[in-house]
Parts: C-alpha cells; sequence; structure tokens
C-alpha cells in the first residue's frame, strides 16, 4: 500500500461513500494531471471521463488558466467580499452578465412572454451554495411580492439541486434526501420527461429496431402545469420552479426532449412563477450553447452556476438574478431589507480569474466548433453499444452521456442496485485507464472539452470491455 493510500485510509471520510467498501482495495491518489490525463500514486495513467464530476472543461493545468491564477497569486488569493470589491470579481461579475444576456434572447422566447435580463451576480461558493442563494432570494422576493407567508417551490422528480438543506428541499432524489426529511422544508414535485421510462409508454426509444414508438402528446409538461394551475387556485402560487435545464445529472444523465423546457417554461410565465434554472452542471457550453437554457429560448430569473465556472479549478458559484429582484432588496438601512446571507470566501480573486481565463476560453473562436466535433466523435464511438443486450438506453447531450445498464434491453428491467452494476463496471473501467463514477445503473461519459478523438475511443473502448467482463458476453 502507498503511504499517501494509506494516510487516505487513515484519516478521510470521502463524500457519497460507503467507507466500509472503500478501505477494502488501496484508494486511487490523484497526484497530477495534464489535459484529460490523470496520474496516479504509482504513476498509472487514466483519462479523466467525468471531467473530474464535472467540472473540468478545458483539461488540467491548461497553460491559460494556470498562467491567470499564478499572475493574481503575485497580487493576493483572497480578501472579503464584505465590506470591500475586488479587480477580478467586479470583472467576472460584468462578464457573466454580458455573456448570460445574449440579444438574440429578448426578441421572445416564441411563448409570447418577454424573457427578463439578468442583471446581478452574487457569487458563493458550490453548487448547492447558488441553489441556496437562489432559493433564499425567490422565497423573499415573493413573499414582498404579495405571494403569501410562505411560498413553496416546485420542482421535478429525480431532480438533485445539492447537498445542503435548502438543496436538498428542492431535491427529489429519494435515496439521498429521505433519511433527512425531519430536517427539510416541502416543496411540490412534478413529472419529469424520463422518456426511457416514459409512464405514458409514448417514448421513442432511440433503438433502431424498437418497435414500440407512437406518439407523444406532451402528457408529461400538462402534468406539470397541473401543479400551476392547483397553485393559481390556491392563490398561494409558487415562489419559483425548479429545474435542470436541457438535462438532469444526478438523476441518470436525462435529456429533456426538444421543446419541453420551454413548454414547461411558458406555463410557468402564464402562472407568474419565476424560473430557477440550476445550470450546474449544464453550464459553459456542456450541452451546446454556453447555457443550456438558451437553447430552448428561455433566460430563467435565476441563473445558478457552479462547477464548470472556473473550467474546473477552484470552487466557485455564482447566483444571477434581475434587477426587479435585486430592487426588492433595496432600502433604508432600518428597513433591514438587505439579503442576510454570505460565506467567507465570497467573489475569491484566484477563482474569479480562473472564471474570467476559462470564460475567454470558451469564447474563443474554434471552442464551439471543437465542441461540436468532439460530440459527434462521442456519439459515433457510443454507437455500437446499441447492440448490447444489457444497453437499455443511450442518451447524450451535448458532451454529457449517459449509458443506462439493464438485466435485459426488451423489458428495461433495471439491475437492482445491491448488485452494484454500475460500481463493478466503472472499477473495471479504472483497470483499463479509464476513470468515472456511475450514477446507479448509468454510466457517465462527460469528456473534457480538451480531449482528442483517440481519447473518446478509448473511454468507450472501456466501456464495452468493461461491460463484457461484468455482464457476460455482450454481444458488441
Ligand atoms: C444540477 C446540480 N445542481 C447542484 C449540484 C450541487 O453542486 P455542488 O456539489 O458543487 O454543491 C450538482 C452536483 O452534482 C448538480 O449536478
Amino acid at each position: 500500500m502507498h503511504p499517501l493510500a494509506q494516510k487516505d485510509l487513515n484519516y478521510v471520510w470521502h463524500p457519497f461513500t460507503q467507507m466500509q467498501d472503500w478501505a477494502k482495495e488501496e484508494p486511487i491518489v490523484i497526484k497530477s494531471g495534464k489535459g484529460a490525463v490523470l496520474k496516479d500514486q504509482h504513476n498509472r495513467s487514466y483519462l479523466d471521463a467525468n471531467a473530474s464530476i464535472w467540472t473540468n472543461l478545458h483539461g488540467h493545468r491548461h497553460p491559460a488558466i494556470d498562467k491567470v491564477i499564478q499572475n493574481q497569486l503575485k497580487k493576493i488569493a483572497h480578501s472579503s467580499a464584505l465590506g470591500f470589491a475586488n479587480e477580478p470579481a467586479s470583472l467576472l461579475a460584468e462578464q457573466l452578465v454580458k455573456t448570460a444576456n445574449r440579444p438574440a434572447l429578448f426578441k421572445d422566447a416564441g411563448s409570447g412572454y418577454k424573457n427578463p435580463k439578468l442583471g446581478k451576480v452574487f457569487f458563493s461558493d458550490d453548487g448547492s451554495t447558488a441553489l441556496e442563494v437562489a432559493l433564499k432570494l425567490a422565497y423573499e422576493h415573493a413573499r414582498r411580492s404579495g405571494k403569501g407567508h410562505r411560498p413553496k417551490f416546485l420542482s421535478i422528480d429525480h431532480a438533485y439541486h445539492g447537498d445542503t438543506i435548502g438543496a436538498v428541499s428542492v431535491g427529489q432524489v429519494d435515496l439521498f434526501h429521505k433519511s433527512f426529511s425531519g430536517l427539510l422544508f416541502s416543496s411540490d414535485k412534478a413529472m419529469s420527461p424520463y422518456c426511457y421510462r416514459c409512464p405514458f409508454n409514448k417514448a421513442k426509444p432511440e433503438r433502431a429496431d424498437a418497435r414500440d414508438y407512437r406518439k407523444c402528446n406532451w402528457e408529461c409538461v400538462g402534468k406539470v402545469g397541473q401543479h400551476f394551475e392547483a397553485g393559481q387556485k390556491k392563490k398561494t402560487n409558487y415562489a419559483g420552479f425548479v429545474f435542470e435545464p436541457v438535462v438532469q445529472g444526478v438523476a441518470g444523465m436525462v435529456g429533456q426532449p426538444e421543446g419541453w423546457l420551454k413548454r414547461v417554461a411558458t406555463l410557468a410565465r402564464q402562472a407568474e412563477v419565476p424560473l430557477i434554472a440550476d445550470e450546474v452542471m449544464t453550464g459553459f457550453g456542456r450541452t451546446g450553447s454556453i447555457f443550456a437554457s438558451h437553447q430552448e429560448g428561455i433566460q430563467p430569473d435565476f441563473l445558478c452556476l457552479a462547477k464548470g465556472l472556473t473550467g474546473g479549478y477552484l470552487p466557485m458559484a455564482a447566483t444571477l438574478t434581475t434587477q426587479a429582484v435585486y430592487e426588492n432588496f433595496l432600502g433604508p438601512y432600518d428597513s433591514f431589507k438587505s439579503f442576510f446571507h454570505g460565506h467567507s470566501y465570497t467573489g475569491n480573486q484566484l477563482g474569479a480569474s480562473a472564471a474570467l481565463a476559462s470564460l475567454g476560453l470558451l469564447k474563443k473562436t474554434g471552442s464551439a466548433p471543437g465542441r461540436r466535433k468532439l460530440q459527434q466523435h462521442l456519439k459515433q464511438s457510443l454507437a455500437p453499444l446499441w447492440k448490447s443486450p444489457f444497453v437499455g438506453d443511450i442518451r447524450q447531450s451535448g458532451l454529457v452521456a449517459g449509458i443506462e445498464l439493464v438485466e435485459d434491453w426488451r423489458t428495461r428491467k433495471p439491475w437492482p442496485i445491491q448488485k452494484q452494476v454500475g460500481i463493478q463496471i466503472c472499477r473495471e473501467m479504472a483497470a483499463l485507464g479509464v476513470l468515472t463514477r456511475p450514477i446507479g445503473n448509468v454510466i457517465v461519459l462527460m469528456p473534457p472539452y480538451c480531449c482528442s478523438e483517440t481519447q473518446v475511443h478509448k473511454m468507450t473502448r472501456a466501456l464495452t470491455r468493461a461491460i463484457e467482463k461484468v455482464l457476460g458476453s455482450a454481444h458488441i
């Protein structure tokens, strides 16, 4: 056992991990990284196939991001945003607002409702805190706008918005959230568009030889609409509709059919319910455009960003909102209308510098076409996996892919979670030099944007071999 691995076993408690199992083998200790490649304590190389839990955009040790962090370090690493402004945070806030307010969005989203403009940025540290900020702001904004004493939130099934208490309260993953139910505030849950397991059986499986396709009538949109109608009748109305646009990550990389978001957002706007877009995973080009909501022509009232904000370098988050929300918190000092919320490292200079450099790289000519090309490589490379009887669904939105493994593709029967099929497959992939983490029976591939075609093929080849090894002959 390498001494660093031993120290980890002795002292570290890992997130979302059964530590009894963790202690059974020598953990992989990441010691360095370059581009899409990570190196461990024994100098073994791995591809970072989930972009270090969905954070890394341009690869590790990118010279442009390294340089700005080094330059910033020569000035200062951190000073408080409580009482003082700082250079990179101000510049970043301006860039985020400009990036979010693409002019094309403001004609209208095709829904008859004018999209709002985002004008203010509230910084925090992680995805969960970006959501906490949005929830608190939306709650107080709703109360101050006469929406009742305790307005509620609506979110969708299988939603994951983080681990802090507010974020968990609007999350809908029973496995993670049930045991904390006593700590949570109540929120409403609407149906999610999980086409592969659509209860109306009207989804179109992507599999070419599928025969059970019937026309979808957007029943799932109607189900969301029922909540807005009920909310209006009770005259309580919602403080916000919280959603992950285009693809729900922790749900199992469940992509929404094109048009779903536009439709539900229109219903929300008709009911005067603010939109809270959780772009913690989808933000910064993952699904195509810089922000996923914009792919559906939607500008939310609250835009929550984290993970890729700093290119995957440093913990930093941002919640963008409108001038109208901001003004609801203005008043004389003794009206105590201030937003009483904030963290010690809010607006951290190193994080903000990294974020500015990362945004710069994203906006470079060639960045978007490069991502589109990589997306095509990923799609082509995954295609042969459809032949496996254990592959139920391959879902891809931009550079996010989820491969759902089942006992039999015809029945779509899920593997019992106790079998740890996803965990076993990821372990085999690691032995083949590819690191990722499963979500139950779903294997995630989320390559950093710097990946080559060869590296993408190595990822899918490792997945194919791992399926064969763990589940038997896969006929691929
Ligand atoms: C959509 C979404 N929101 C929020 C979070 C929470 O982010 P963090 O882990 O940085 O707190 C995650 C994390 O996976 C996420 O995927």
